[in-house]
């Protein structure tokens, strides 16, 4: 079976693990710093804080931006459902707007439309990796006086207008889950422009305990442990951040790879009349964290016979990203939402597989399936 996903992680990730757990410090320490350091060289940005995982950095976003009960924040329903879990363990509302048919990200004309004096944020994903129109948001943003945080789960490696993403926005937060580009088993990362944001951050990722674990362990109990709001504990371990330190630099040859395997993705599947593919418009840089299909109306092959024939050759694949909206846990809140655009693009789209190390054998067999299927 050819797998939808899979991490690239080599003896030099099991090394740093390994040299982590025997230095005795495995929470939160001194690797935690150098990974931030790094992440934050790497994407240009000014601080970047390492959390448990990217929802728990997308629910401190929230918090340090004030969002609460009352708030509305604009986000994609077509998104993984962390994107609008964030905002509503706040109690404040996720307002769904609709997405771009190909590119599946958040449509900023339609975001606009859905400003009420009750919104505080857009928040905006980068959606499969592929980067939003930042300079759109930005300016709607500007207009409306809101903030904008970015969902980059996906985007790790990817850029836009020439610059990583990380550095465009004050509150941009990342996963490291494993299906993503890099990964550190579970694990997140906010980057940031504001030192205050940052130092807000690092307190409320740490039970908003006034001094931090080096100063605690380097003061030998002199210190006092003063808790001075509601924190959280939403830490990264030492052996998760020395896995993430040699992933990291390992990102970009990783994202080489892949652009590789989605080059030969869209010049052997271009000639397929019935399918759309993801596009890069100039000045925007994808690590095609994934690879999307979006089958048009009226194609001979539907999405779900698709998945169907191509998992009985082997080939694995996941249909499109979902829509918050329609998941049990929003449904009847959610009755009444409108969003067309997105249910035709979340059921009309399935993933293929793509990662690093795919053999060309792989690829030419995924694509020859594909071809065969669609009888071309
Ligand atoms: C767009 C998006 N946001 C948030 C998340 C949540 O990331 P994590 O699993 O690190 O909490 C994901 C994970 O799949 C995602 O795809």
């Amino acid at each position: 079976m050819i797998p939808i996903a899979k991490p690239y992680l080599t003896e030099r990730e099991s090394e740093a693990a390994e040299q982590a757990v025997l230095s005795g410090w495995v929470a939160q320490g001194p690797n935690v710093k150098e990974f931030e350091r790094r992440f934050a060289e790497y994407t240009g940005a000014k601080f970047a804080v390492a959390i448990s995982n990217c929802t728990a950095a997308l629910h401190l976003c929230m918090i340090v931006t004030g969002v609460g009960p009352g708030d509305e924040v604009i986000c994609p329903s077509m998104s993984y459902i962390a994107t609008a879990n964030c905002i509503r363990y706040t109690g404040a509302s996720a307002v769904f707007a609709e997405v771009d048919p190909v590119n599946f990200n958040l449509d900023p004309a339609d975001a606009e439309s859905k400003i009420t004096s009750r919104t505080k944020a857009i928040l905006v994903a980068h959606q499969l990796g592929m980067p939003a129109d930042l300079e759109k948001f930005r300016k709607i943003c500007d207009r409306h006086n809101l903030k904008l945080i970015e969902d980059a789960a996906c985007a790790t490696g990817s850029s836009y207008k020439g610059k990583k993403i990380g550095c465009h926005s004050e509150l941009v937060c990342f996963s490291f889950h494993p299906r993503k580009v890099i990964t550190t088993g579970e694990g997140g990362m906010v980057t940031t422009s504001s030192e205050s944001l940052r130092d807000r951050l690092t307190l409320l990722r740490q039970h908003a305990m006034a001094s931090s674990s080096i100063d605690r362990h380097a003061s030998a109990g002199k210190l006092s442990e003063d808790h001075v709001e509601l924190g959280y504990n939403y830490r990264m371990t030492d052996i998760q951040a020395a896995i993430g330190i040699v992933q990291l630099e390992r990102l970009d040859s990783i994202i080489e790879e892949r652009r590789i395997i989605a080059k030969e993705y869209i010049s052997g599947l271009s000639e397929i009349e019935w399918i759309s593919l993801p596009t890069e418009e100039e000045g925007y840089f994808s690590n095609y964290q994934s690879f999307a299909l979006r089958i048009h109306p009226g194609s001979p092959v539907t999405r779900d016979e698709l998945i169907r024939v191509l998992g009985e050759s082997g080939i694995s694949t996941r249909k499109g990203v979902m829509t918050a909206h329609r998941e049990t846990a929003y449904r009847d809140i959610y009755r009444d939402v409108n969003l067309p655009v997105s249910e035709a693009a979340s059921d009309n789209s399935l993933m293929i597989p793509l990662y690093a190390p795919m053999s060309n054998d792989d690829i030419k067999r995924v694509i020859n399936e594909i071809k065969k299927a669609f009888e071309v």
